[in-house]
């Protein structure tokens, strides 16, 4: 039921779009067609998709106006390392070594280059400084407050590196060693990475935002014989007190048997000086009375391929955090590779991605992926809204960010505000522009591709896992149209596959379970100290698929669309936050006798904590109760993990055997009380209603 004019309208843009289609198709028909088709049927995997995306190309996509399609300008195509679908099937087959092998269904060892020596922090640096790039600039510090701000050149930051290996070796960390960081966003962070790299000892680094207890828990597992910190941080205005937490971690690893030889600290004078922090003379080492005195050069450690990188701690859906292990060959060639292909990757670029360090990306598209490629990166202490909603695009001003790399809650909560934080700055720099974390709504695309991008920068929805390494499936932003919300195509050499409940492969227009066939060089190889836990958790669900956790569908052109998790974990701002931890943290209360949590929508978090929360018998509900439960989850694992509602529960609904129905919970929480099924199988039906009673308490 249009009206004429926008009849008018839709009739314009198809026909604007058939344009776009039609240019392209010239430009493809200078191809032989004949041999693009063969180049297809020979095509490792996925040839449904590929046959889908060939149709869009050709036209015939055009056949349907429900298709929202959104090209790279010409230009920017023209420019860019991938600019036509063919393209990347030709390099998908060439780089066809990226993909190991399909997954047995017995005992999964993944292994690259084993045999290979390597060092990433000699990639990342020495090569780079030998290749003629020592003076360029390898880290732009911007500092919590404005104004601050600082620079390494790769040889300066080659030196750091250096003064602290050099200092890790002297206290006696060898290869294979774990060595904790809980750092802030200071260029300490990345050379503490670096230096352990160098070394071959393996790092582990735990978000600055975890709590004591989070801390001790890592610590207790991963056994380190250094933890490296900061006195303190200013984060937006508040000061937080880091290296109070950090004692207060290691006290209770001592508890558990675990000494740490040394706590190096760095001195964070903007934050606070060395006379306001509490020390422990033996164990505590200021950073900058020590390592400055280190010689500037550190002989390479050689390291197998195989020998282990990190340890990175991620939630699952039962309690216990687990350690993710990368290796060293495989993850350097992934992370360069998807850094240099998805971001279309130039010497010249400067690059900016808004996560911590703490978090996967900050490893593979801060630190590593961009380093290999010789990148000048941004580094950013503090929080995108600080001091204004303008600060991103007054920090992309001012280094002349050319891609910019963040997630949909970011990109959601600066929606918000007025599009004049974002117009008052030229943006003209960009040219790429990122998201990852969770599913960016089509509406948020808009926004960050007409608002922030000028209708001019394409993005790339990368799809990815801390057990992935790097991007899995992902646009590569000069070769195909995009879709607003879509992560669209595998990256060259993974073979993404969409299952049904019994494990069955589904092609065509599809949703299910989101597996991958084969191995890739980046897969994590284990979880520390736990494999049985890594076979059970991602390759017995699917025999012979690793799977995500993951649900996602696939439309009639071959796009992938993820549609969040689908297993007990719940994606907070892009944060994975098992329901399992927060409940174990709500029961540590005394007065709290049950607990069930669970994910609901939120406008800007994408989802937000709801918890369901029976109390001891005879304890009243009260604010003060409520808000003393929330500081119990803050205090155990950190202030992101605070749910967002309290919703006092008498009872919970269970089945006959006791086991909690999250499934009626979610619609409880989500307000779909017409979508709650079946209650007849609950041990006590009226639960239900008293739950849904008590909704607004
Ligand atoms: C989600 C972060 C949709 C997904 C790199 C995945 C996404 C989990 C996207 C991994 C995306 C990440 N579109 N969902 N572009 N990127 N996710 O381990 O649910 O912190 O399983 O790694 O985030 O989170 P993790």
């Amino acid at each position: 039921c249009l009206s004429s004019k926008e009849r008018c309208r839709a009739r314009c843009q198809t026909a604007n779009l058939l344009g776009v289609l039609l240019g392209r198709r010239i430009r493809m028909a200078t191809d032989n067609k004949l041999r693009f088709v063969t180049s297809m049927l020979e095509f490792p995997s996925g040839a449904g998709n590929i046959s889908a995306l060939n149709a869009i190309i050709l036209g015939e996509a055009l056949a349907s106006e429900e298709n929202d399609l959104v090209f790279p300008s010409d230009d920017f195509a023209r420019q860019a390392h991938v600019s036509s679908p063919q393209q990347y099937f030709e390099m998908y087959k060439s780089l066809h070594a990226l993909r190991i092998s399909t997954f047995a269904k017995g005992n999964i060892s993944i292994q690259w280059f084993k045999g290979g020596l390597t060092n990433i922090c000699y990639n990342c640096l020495d090569r780079n400084i030998e290749s003629g790039n020592a003076d360029k600039i390898a880290i732009y510090w911007e500092g919590n407050d404005p104004g601050l701000q600082d620079s390494l050149t790769y040889s300066q930051l080659l030196d750091k590196v250096c003064q602290l290996s050099n200092y890790l070796k002297d206290v006696g960390v060898k290869k294979g060693d774990a060595v904790v960081i809980y750092l802030p966003m200071l260029m300490e962070l990345p050379i503490a990475m670096l230096a352990c790299a160098r070394i071959g000892a393996v790092h582990s680094v735990v978000f600055a935002g975890y709590s004591s207890e989070s801390l001790a828990q890592r610590i207790i597992d991963c056994k380190p014989k250094v933890v490296i910190t900061c006195n303190a941080v200013k984060r937006g205005a508040k000061v937080i007190h880091l290296k109070d937490i950090v004692d207060a971690a290691l006290a209770e690893s001592a508890k558990n048997g675990i000494s740490v030889d040394v706590c190096l600290t760095y001195e964070n004078q903007i934050a606070l000086k060395r006379e306001g922090t509490k020390w422990k003379e033996g164990k505590d080492v200021w950073w900058q009375d020590f390592v400055p005195k280190y010689p500037t050069t550190c002989e390479v450690e050689w390291v197998d391929a195989e020998d282990p990188l990190f340890l990175l701690y991620t939630s699952g859906s039962t309690g216990k955090p687990k350690g993710v292990l990368h290796t060293t060959g495989g993850y350097m060639v992934y992370s360069a590779t998807t850094f240099k292909y998805a971001f279309d990757y130039k010497p010249s670029d400067v690059y900016w991605c808004t996560a911590d360090c703490g978090w996967i990306t900050g490893h593979s598209y801060v630190t590593y992926g961009p380093m290999l490629n010789g990148a000048s990166v941004v580094v950013f202490e503090g929080t995108p809204t600080y001091p204004d909603a303008g600060r991103c695009w007054d920090i992309v001003d001012k280094f002349k960010v050319t891609i910019f790399y963040t997630a949909p809650t970011l990109v959601r909560s600066l929606m918000r505000e007025s599009n004049e934080h974002v117009t008052r700055y030229s943006r003209k720099s960009l040219r790429v522009l990122g998201s990852v974390g969770e599913p960016i709504n089509p509406s948020a695309w808009r926004w960050f591709f007409n608002v922030v991008g000028d209708s001019r920068c394409p993005i790339s929805d990368t799809w990815w896992q801390t057990e992935t390494g790097g991007f899995m499936i992902t646009p590569l932003p000069g070769a195909w149209p995009q879709k607003p919300g879509s992560a669209t195509f595998p990256f060259f050499g993974v073979q993404p596959v969409i299952v049904d409940e019994k494990g069955v492969e589904i092609e065509g227009v599809c949703s299910g379970y989101l597996c991958i066939k084969n191995s890739w060089p980046g897969a994590f190889r284990t979880l520390y100290g736990d494999h049985e836990r890594y076979e059970t958790t991602y390759f017995k669900p699917f025999a012979g698929y690793y799977f995500t956790g993951d649900g996602c569908s696939r439309d009639k052109d071959g796009y992938h669309w993820l549609t969040g998790r689908v297993d007990d974990v719940i994606n907070v701002s892009g944060h994975r936050i098992g329901t399992a931890e927060v409940e174990s943290a709500l029961v540590s209360h005394p007065k709290c006798a049950e607990a069930a949590v669970v994910g609901v929508e939120h406008e800007v978090k994408g989802q937000g904590i709801y918890a369901f929360v029976t109390l001891v018998e005879g304890e009243p509900y009260s604010e003060e109760l409520r808000k003393s439960l929330v500081l119990t989850v803050r205090n155990q694992i950190g202030a992101f993990a605070a749910p967002d509602k309290i919703h006092w529960a008498p009872g919970l609904p269970k089945t006959r055997s006791g086991k909690i129905m999250r499934r009626i919970l979610r619609k409880i929480a989500s307000k779909q009380l017409d979508e709650l099924g079946d209650t007849s199988t609950l041990a006590e039906p009226h639960v239900v209603e008293q739950l849904i009673e008590l909704a607004d308490r």
